[in-house]
């Protein structure tokens, strides 16, 4: 038990020396679209592009979409009322446990301009 919470201890310690940057502080400017940045990356940018300026394999280009948007292609999988939607097609599973990470994707995908950066 004690043995694998060290384990546990270690590999954490281990992954955050892999990311780029060093770990940043949970407050100050930036910090929510990084979040937003790490969450894109692990689990939008499959469907979508890396570089969410561009339309991606599945998805459309996702680049300032509004909070109320990805709150509701994230968690319900539904789009706001009056919402046109880019795609007609229904390819995009809702992602409910990234119900906390909104804010951040949408601080992320509202920091980088329509043109790219
Ligand atoms: C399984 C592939 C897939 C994944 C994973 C995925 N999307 Fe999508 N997304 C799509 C597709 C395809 C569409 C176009 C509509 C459809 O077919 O559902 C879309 C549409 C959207 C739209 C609406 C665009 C518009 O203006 O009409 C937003 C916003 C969006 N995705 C955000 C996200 C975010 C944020 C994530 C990660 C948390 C994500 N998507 C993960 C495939 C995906």
């Amino acid at each position: 038990m004690f043995r694998a919470l060290l384990v546990g201890l270690f590999l954490m310690t281990s992954s955050m020396a892999c990311t780029k940057k060093a770990p940043q502080a949970d407050a100050g400017p930036g910090a929510l679209s990084e979040r937003g940045r790490k969450v894109y990356l692990a689990s939008c940018s499959s469907c979508h592009n890396l570089d969410p300026t561009k339309d991606g394999s599945l998805g459309p280009a996702v680049v300032g979409s509004s909070l109320e948007l990805i709150q509701h292609r994230v968690v319900t999988g539904d789009y706001p009322p009056d919402y046109k939607p880019k795609r007609e097609t229904r390819l995009m599973v809702a992602l409910p446990h990234l119900k906390e990470d909104v804010p951040a994707l949408h601080a992320y995908l509202n920091s980088i301009s329509q043109s790219g950066k």
